[in-house]
Formats: structure tokens, C-alpha cells, sequence
């Protein structure tokens, strides 16, 4: 079976025609690779200050260069997110908040070192605890903000060899609705979005572990593990994840909150 590269070719963003988020702060965190750094150039086009937040510094020179000319801007702001303090410090003033930096490790539980399994609570959980904690005082002074929880089909789906991961995603999905709840007599709305298999480094970064766990060949991880129980069968790209971002952030959203916007090709529908 082939497996599709691209997506919908009738998709036709046009990123010049929305600039709604003027005058609006954006915390994005992952912001040098993958998702993060499509929702920082997405929210930057559509007119917001952009705080791109990652370890990787070098990915973040990278993007502050390809944002240059957007109506929005984009700052890299160095910070390993393991340092919960400074995460909550960092999200200080921000109207729209993406919690979206993330790892990934395919193991047996058996063989799954105890001090990932922490680190990816740490970042995928407690971090965003701790961004929402930190950026909730000024969206409730203000009455309005926007909390979106990059979670993934793995957080209502478990799949083997991810027990961190799955564990941190479903917990995010929780997280995500009792801020909802809680924000939404102040005007800030909380929402997950779940894709299914991105084109991303996280992505690329896991074929060879997925087919050491599942004993197959590397070329065959994509078609065999990853879109197995996909019904369309291609990876969604960045870019698409981040115009789900973009549409939760919009006024146009306001009544949507304590949800996950599901972008699984399907997955779920079995
Ligand atoms: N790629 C997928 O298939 C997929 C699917 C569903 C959900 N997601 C989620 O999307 C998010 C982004 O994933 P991606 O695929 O773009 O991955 P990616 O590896 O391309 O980017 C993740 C970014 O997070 C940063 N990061 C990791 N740990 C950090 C830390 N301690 N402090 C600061 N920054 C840190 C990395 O430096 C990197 O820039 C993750 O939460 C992931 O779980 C990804």
C-alpha cells in the first residue's frame, strides 16, 4: 500500500487574510520544532507577539529568522521547561497560551527507565500545570484568555510501548477541562487538540524504536504501526494542527472550551 505524502491539495491557506490576534501575547512552548514552531509562525501571521519558548536555542534563531516580515513577532525565549519555577514565571502576562512541548520514548514498561517516565510527566503535565497557573492571573484581570493543551489521539487512545506518554496525555485532557471550568466565569476558554501522527522530528525520531518493539522492518512503521488505524492514510502536517490552534484562539471560539478538537484522520471513529 502507497502511503500519501501530501495533504489536501484543495487546502488553500491564506495567512495574509487574518490578522485577529493584534495586540495579543502568545506563549508558545516547543516553539523550535514541529508543531510549536508552525502555531508560533501561524499565531505571528495573524498579528500576535509570539514568546517562542524552547531548550533549543539554535531552533529558535532559526524561527525568529523565518517569522521576520509577519505582522506579529516572534522572541525566542530560552527555557528548559524541567525548571517548573521559571516555566510559571514565563507565562506571566500572556493573553493565549499553547502548551505544546513534548517528548516521546517507545519502551516496554518493563524496560522503561522510571527517570523518563518522570521527565515526560514533568514536561507534558506538570509544566503545563504549572504555564496555566502562571498565566491565569493577568487573563482573568483582563477577562479573556486562551488555554490550548497540545494533546493527541493518545490522550483518549493508548497505543504499547508509550506509557509515559499516554499517561501525560491523559492527564493533560483532565487538566485542560478543569481549566475550563474554572476560567470560564473569566473569560478564558481551555481546549485540547489531538492529532493523530504529525510530520515531524518527534515522529521521525521513533521509527527505529517502534519497529525494535514491534519486530519490523523501519520501512514498514509508518504503513504498519503508525497509520494502522488511521482511515486516512497520511501523516496531518504541522501546519494544519496549528489553524486548529489558531481557530480556538479566535473570537468566533468563544463558546468552545473544556473540549478536544480531534484531528485523527479517523482513529477514534473505530
Ligand atoms: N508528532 C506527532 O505525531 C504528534 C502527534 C500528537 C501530538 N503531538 C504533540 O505535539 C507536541 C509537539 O510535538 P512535535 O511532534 O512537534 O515534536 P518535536 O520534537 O518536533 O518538538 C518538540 C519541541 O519540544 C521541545 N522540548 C522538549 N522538551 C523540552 C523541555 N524540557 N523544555 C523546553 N522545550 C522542550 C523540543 O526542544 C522541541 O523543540 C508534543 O506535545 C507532542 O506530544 C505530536
Amino acid at each position: 500500500m502507497s502511503v500519501p505524502t501530501t495533504p489536501d491539495p484543495h487546502r488553500t491557506p491564506d495567512p495574509a487574510a487574518d490578522t485577529r490576534l493584534g495586540g495579543r501575547t502568545a506563549l508558545v512552548t516547543g516553539a523550535a520544532s514541529g508543531i510549536g514552531r508552525a502555531c508560533a509562525l501561524r499565531l505571528a501571521a495573524a498579528g500576535a507577539r509570539v514568546r517562542a519558548l524552547d531548550r533549543d536555542s539554535a531552533g529558535l534563531g532559526t524561527l525568529a529568522g523565518e517569522a521576520a516580515g509577519l505582522p506579529g513577532t516572534v522572541e525566542p525565549h530560552v527555557l528548559d521547561l524541567t525548571d517548573l519555577d521559571a516555566a510559571e514565571a514565563a507565562a506571566a502576562g500572556a493573553d493565549i497560551l499553547v502548551n505544546n512541548a513534548g517528548l516521546q520514548l517507545v519502551r516496554p514498561i518493563e524496560e522503561f527507565p522510571p527517570e523518563t517516565f518522570g521527565t515526560v510527566l514533568t514536561v507534558m503535565l506538570q509544566a503545563p500545570f504549572r504555564l496555566i497557573r502562571g498565566a491565569l492571573p493577568h487573563m482573568y484581570a483582563q477577562g479573556w484568555g486562551r488555554i490550548v493543551n497540545i494533546s493527541s489521539v493518545h490522550g483518549l487512545r493508548a497505543s504499547p510501548y508509550k506509557s509515559a506518554y499516554v499517561a501525560a496525555k491523559h492527564g493533560l485532557e483532565g487538566l485542560s477541562k478543569v481549566a475550563a471550568l474554572e476560567g470560564a466565569a473569566h473569560g478564558v476558554t481551555s481546549n485540547c487538540v489531538c492529532p493523530g501522527y504529525v510530520r515531524t522530528p518527534l515522529v521521525e525520531r521513533q521509527i527505529a524504536d517502534q519497529a525494535a518493539a514491534h519486530g519490523i522492518p523501519a520501512d514498514r512503521v509508518t504503513e504498519q504501526v503508525l497509520l494502522a488505524d488511521s482511515a486516512v492514510k497520511r501523516l496531518v502536517e504541522p501546519e494544519e494542527v496549528a489553524d486548529a490552534v489558531l481557530y480556538l484562539c479566535h473570537p468566533s471560539a468563544s463558546f468552545v472550551t473544556g473540549t478536544s478538537l480531534i484531528m485523527d484522520g479517523g482513529w477514534t471513529a473505530h
